[in-house]
């Protein structure tokens, strides 16, 4: 195909044109969050306005993940070339929520207790509903294939991504590249960042029960107190991280619940202990489970106690493949300024996006949402707001990359 010059120009009006529906769109799912692989209402919701466009798609994959294949059609665009007619470029969202109560203020409050879009997988998943509609109307301007991936689960380990992987979701025909990106809120809206190479960090669950004697709090000497055993440990645990650890090879052990259910007189039975590790080279990642088991064990045994490890993996690395990352940023350039493209740091969270990228070029980067001079709340955080302005942007923007990605 031949993108024409004056195509920014017509996504921007056709963004425009369709930024209040797509509005509408991301209102209505952030009104009703669904957690993890519990995602009914919202695929439905996802499929209803698919068959609205017109966009043949596939749901209940990987439970509650919908796969929509949008093909060009640049036959009926006479001068069109061909070159992208065996191109699939796939563009993911994730359309899971949290287990956080929002407060009450916004208009379009989440109506499920308990529950909130404070990912901003709403915005993702509109902007990716905001993108078919683009696409569709563009579709004899182009050849080749968009594929759609509204992903479940995102937020809860195993995640989706391997779930549509399985499924199918990026062969028959294969995908050349696959395309997603992550609100941010300490990036100004107007703004997206890209970074090339290591991107995010892999991620594993650590729990580990410490187990002793317990009884009363005044005869210790009659007691293995597990809660003395858990202090060494979590001291003994960061020599992992400061001493055996490669200082080259970023590496993160954190540890976020404690619970010693005794009392202040009540030396219990066991403590329960959780955290996370996440580092960025997969031989150190399962080297490092073999020495949290280790010092765990070693520290309580050497105490009179005893420490059960359970390391539950979770997602690998996301590393963002150079040559089409550097394709993207030029893209987002042309199609957003030069002023509005920046680079970012790698940073220590995680993505399940990281399986893609074990299959095929991928690039996952960062969509500004903050306000613009104001400390912005950070995902995850009931405080957390977007600017709504940035779904309009994003489905623009999703829709140039991937229109550039088959040209
Ligand atoms: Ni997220």
């Amino acid at each position: 195909m031949s993108i024409s010059d004056h195509l920014p120009e017509h996504i921007r009006e056709l963004t425009e044109r369709y930024a209040g529906e797509t509005v509408a769109l991301r209102r209505h799912l952030h009104q009703y969050p669904e957690l993890s692989f519990e995602e009914h209402e919202t695929a439905a919701f996802i499929c209803e306005r698919l068959d609205e466009l017109g966009i043949p798609y596939q749901s209940g994959v990987a439970g509650t993940g919908v796969i929509a294949e949008l093909q060009g059609d640049a036959d009926a665009a006479p001068g069109a070339g061909k070159a992208g007619a065996a191109k699939v470029v796939a563009l993911r969202a994730d359309i899971d929520a949290l287990p956080i109560q929002e407060p009450a203020g916004l208009p379009f409050c989440s109506q499920r207790p308990g529950v909130m879009h404070a990912c901003g997988h709403d915005i993702h998943s509109a902007a990716l509903l905001g993108a078919g509609h683009i696409l569709q109307t563009l579709r004899t301007q182009f050849a080749g294939t968009v594929r759609l991936l509204f992903q479940p689960a995102e937020e809860r380990i195993p995640g989706g991504a391997l779930g549509m992987i399985q499924a199918g979701a990026l062969r028959n025909p294969s995908v050349s590249s696959v395309i997603g990106e992550h609100v941010n809120p300490d990036l100004p809206v107007g703004k997206v960042a890209f970074h090339s190479g290591f991107f995010m960090a892999s991620v594993d669950d650590v729990y580990i029960t410490v187990r002793g004697r317990g009884g009363h709090a005044a005869k210790p000497h009659q007691n293995i107190d597990p809660v003395i055993i858990s202090a060494h440990l979590l001291s003994s645990l960061q020599q992992i991280v400061s001493r055996s650890a490669d200082p080259l090879v970023p590496s993160v052990l954190s540890f976020g619940r404690v619970i010693a259910d005794g009392a202040h007189n009540v030396i219990p039975n066991e403590v329960r202990i959780e955290g996370t590790f996440r580092t960025t080279d997969d031989t150190w990642r399962y080297e490092a489970h073999e020495q949290i088991r280790r010092i765990a064990s070693s520290t309580a045994t050497s105490m009179g106690g005893e420490a059960d490890v359970e390391i539950r993996v979770g997602y690998p690395s996301v590393v963002n493949e150079p040559g089409l990352t550097e394709r993207l940023r030029c893209a987002a350039v042309e199609y957003l300024g030069q002023d509005q493209v920046v680079d970012t740091p790698p940073a220590m969270w995680a993505e399940d996006f990281a399986y893609y990228g074990r299959e095929a070029p991928a690039c996952f980067y960062n969509l500004g949402v903050g306000t613009p001079g104001v400390d912005n709340a950070p995902v995850h955080s009931p405080s957390f707001q977007a600017e709504e302005s940035c779904i309009a942007l994003a489905s623009g923007l999703l829709s140039y990359l991937a229109l550039t990605e088959l040209s």
